[in-house]
């Protein structure tokens, strides 16, 4: 699919890896629509980048929200064929810590925002998109889901954010064989460190001790190497049922 005819759902546009992912599709001729809870960031973005952009405010894990998005995007559009599942949530408690076991709740709600709402988000805009005319390939539309390398190799901290993120990889190959009849594929992202509010959001040295991880390059990555990835995700058609790291060689210990 070209850029140009793509109307996406991008959730977590409004910040870091989403936000350069509308930048660019948008700067290709395509049409966003960012489904984030950060009003202000999302408003100030689609004013900067004009009508090709619009902004729902969504909680992910919200079926009415959801929904509502999805039909704001309908009517702007008049079409649906992408969708990209960055919205995410980190943390860094231990199962065990001095403060005693990992709060349940806070488990819960990782697991909720970053597996449970990319599943909600995916479920609801398949349903538009397999309406639409096939391709020539037989393809109807692509959803893009974002997982981490700490869905493989999840450090000290990260029992909630590894257990959601090998869930988005787990979900990926099936979903991608559910909903192949429908023409839509199904691929996910694994990125490694890449410079976001997110990871700034980090303890200083725990971000010193991730920047000299990678192989080569040793660097953090970019929120744009992200995009340019999920961009390729749109573009080629064979790509199916798959998940690609884009991390620079890095293996956290
Ligand atoms: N930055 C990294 O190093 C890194 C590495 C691996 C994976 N990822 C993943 O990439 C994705 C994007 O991360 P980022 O670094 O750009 O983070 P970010 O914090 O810059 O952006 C995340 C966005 O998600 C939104 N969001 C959070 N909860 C939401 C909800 N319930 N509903 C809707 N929106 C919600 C936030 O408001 C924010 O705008 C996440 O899924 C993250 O887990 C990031």
């Amino acid at each position: 699919m070209n850029l140009i005819e793509t109307c996406a759902l991008v959730t977590g546009g409004a910040s870091g890896i989403g936000e350069a992912t509308v930048r660019t599709i948008v700067s290709k001729g395509g049409k966003a629509a960012i489904l984030d809870m950060d009003t202000k960031r999302g408003e100030k973005l689609c004013s900067e980048l004009g009508s090709g952009v619009i902004f729902c405010k969504t909680d992910v894990t919200s079926e009415t929200d959801v929904k509502s998005a999805i039909s704001n995007a309908l009517d702007s559009f008049g079409k649906l064929n992408v969708v990209l599942n960055f919205a995410g949530i980190a943390a860094a408690v231990k199962t065990l810590g001095r403060d005693g076991p990992h709060d349940l709740d806070l488990f819960k709600k990782i697991v909720d925002v970053n597996l449970n709402g990319t599943f909600n988000v995916s479920r609801l805009a398949a349903e538009k998109i397999s309406k639409n005319e096939p391709n020539e390939s037989g393809l109807t539309g692509v959803i893009i889901n974002t997982a981490s390398v700490a869905g493989y190799d999840g450090q000290k901290g990260q029992a909630a954010y590894g257990a959601s993120k090998a869930g988005v990889i787990g979900l990926t190959l099936p979903m991608a064989r559910d909903l192949a009849s429908y023409g839509i594929r199904v691929n996910t992202i694994a990125p490694g460190l890449i410079i976001t509010p997110m990871l700034a959001s980090l303890p200083e040295e725990a971000q010193e001790a991730l920047s000299n991880q990678p192989l080569l390059p040793k660097r953090l990555g970019s929120p744009s190497e992200i995009a340019h990835l999920a961009c390729f995700m749109i573009e080629n058609e064979y790509l199916n049922g798959e998940v690609i790291r884009l991390d620079a060689g890095i293996r956290l210990p």
